[in-house]
């Protein structure tokens, strides 16, 4: 019988990967009329890593990042209950995580995707921490996996130089409400501004002769860059104080702000807003671009391998993207 109490979540372990082929700024301007410095100067981003090679999808990233984090604790797949996905980049429309679970032998887990761009891993830490908290599920995969490069506009200069592929995993796990990690959180949707960021399905003006039904494709990344600009370094900032007003923590408490890695100057103008001091942003962005879904699990895990996180430190969590979408989640770490 599932226990109705409500559990604590631990992050019992994370794992990355990223593709082995990187592209510079320099070899960028090679495709596009641009320059290391302008890219540099606007974005912060010095680099990033596309999945070349025939067949190669999101699901190998995925599944490399979840064996990485299983790896780490030495647990055995069956014991994961539910795998999610999210990533806006399935090799599937259908959805590619049960082939995440396939691949991972995690033959015990329920496996979906979830769609949320840039915002997809926030979403999914706090889905699957609602299966945590209600006793459904012990043992959860969370994993946020891009592969944009396929989704780009490669002689588009505004977006082609933001963005690059990767995964992050992590493995959350029911525990005594005393060993809870994830304090709080706070999501919001505006979809009236869904147009400033999107990738959405055309439709071909032809239909078909008998059945009048209109067949389409999927094209390119189309944004509007300053509109998502002046959204993300207005409105993260409010979905952080509500949160942490929410929880009664201070500004003061915080000692490392993680924020979807799109831009150096998005990131700087959060924190400076709210008055966080800049070396607790956690940066990672001039080697990987914005990895959409994948951004805040792979700067997670590479901080964490760093050694940055110590006991009771509390970690700001903010994803913001597409849709509009943004939110945040609180973590109290516990070694
Ligand atoms: N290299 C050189 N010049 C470029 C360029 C590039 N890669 N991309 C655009 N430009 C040019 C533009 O054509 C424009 O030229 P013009 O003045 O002759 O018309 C000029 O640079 C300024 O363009 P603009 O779009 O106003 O630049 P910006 O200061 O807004 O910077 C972004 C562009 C994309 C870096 C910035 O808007 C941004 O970071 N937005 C947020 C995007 C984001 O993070 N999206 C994902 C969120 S999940």
């Amino acid at each position: 019988m599932k226990s109705l109490m409500m559990q604590g979540t631990r992050i019992l372990a994370t794992g990355s990967a990223v593709p082995d082929s990187s592209l510079s700024n320099d070899e960028i301007s090679k495709i596009v009329e641009t320059s290391d410095d302008w890219i540099v100067t606007r974005t912060g981003i010095k680099e990033r890593r596309l999945l070349t090679g025939h067949n190669k999808s999101v699901i190998d990233l995925a599944v490399v990042a979840s064996l990485n984090a299983l790896d780490k604790i030495s647990m055995n797949p069956a014991e994961i209950d539910l795998i999610i996905l999210a990533t806006s980049t399935p090799n599937d429309l259908f959805g590619s995580a049960s082939q995440v679970q396939a691949q991972i032998k995690a033959f015990n887990a329920v496996a979906f995707d979830l769609t949320a761009a840039c915002s997809g891993f926030v979403l999914a830490m706090v889905t699957a921490s609602q299966f945590i908290r209600n006793g459904t599920y012990k043992n959860i995969l969370v994993i946020g996996a891009d592969v944009l490069s396929k989704w780009v506009d490669w002689s588009d200069r505004s977006t082609c130089i933001l963005f690059g592929d990767g995964a992050g995993a992590m493995i959350l796990q029911s525990s005594i409400k005393e060993d809870n990690q994830l304090l709080g959180f706070q999501l919001n949707t505006d979809g009236n501004q869904s147009n400033c960021l999107s990738l959405v399905y055309k439709e071909e003006i032809n239909s078909h002769p008998i059945l009048k039904l209109h067949k389409g494709y999927f094209k390119y990344i189309v944004m509007n860059g300053k509109e998502v600009y002046k959204f993300a370094v207005s409105q993260v900032p409010l979905s952080i104080l509500k949160c942490l007003n929410s929880l009664n923590i201070s500004i003061n408490d915080i000692d490392w702000l993680l924020l979807h890695q799109a831009n150096h100057r998005i990131l700087k103008a959060v924190a400076d807003k709210l008055s966080i001091d800049n070396e607790k942003i956690i940066m990672n962005l001039n080697k990987y671009g914005n990895t959409s879904a994948a951004s805040i699990p792979l700067a997670f895990d590479e901080a964490l391998s760093q050694g940055k996180f110590a006991h009771n430190d509390i970690i700001v969590i903010s994803g913001f993207g597409a849709g509009l979408t943004w939110g945040t989640i609180i973590v109290q770490w516990k070694l």
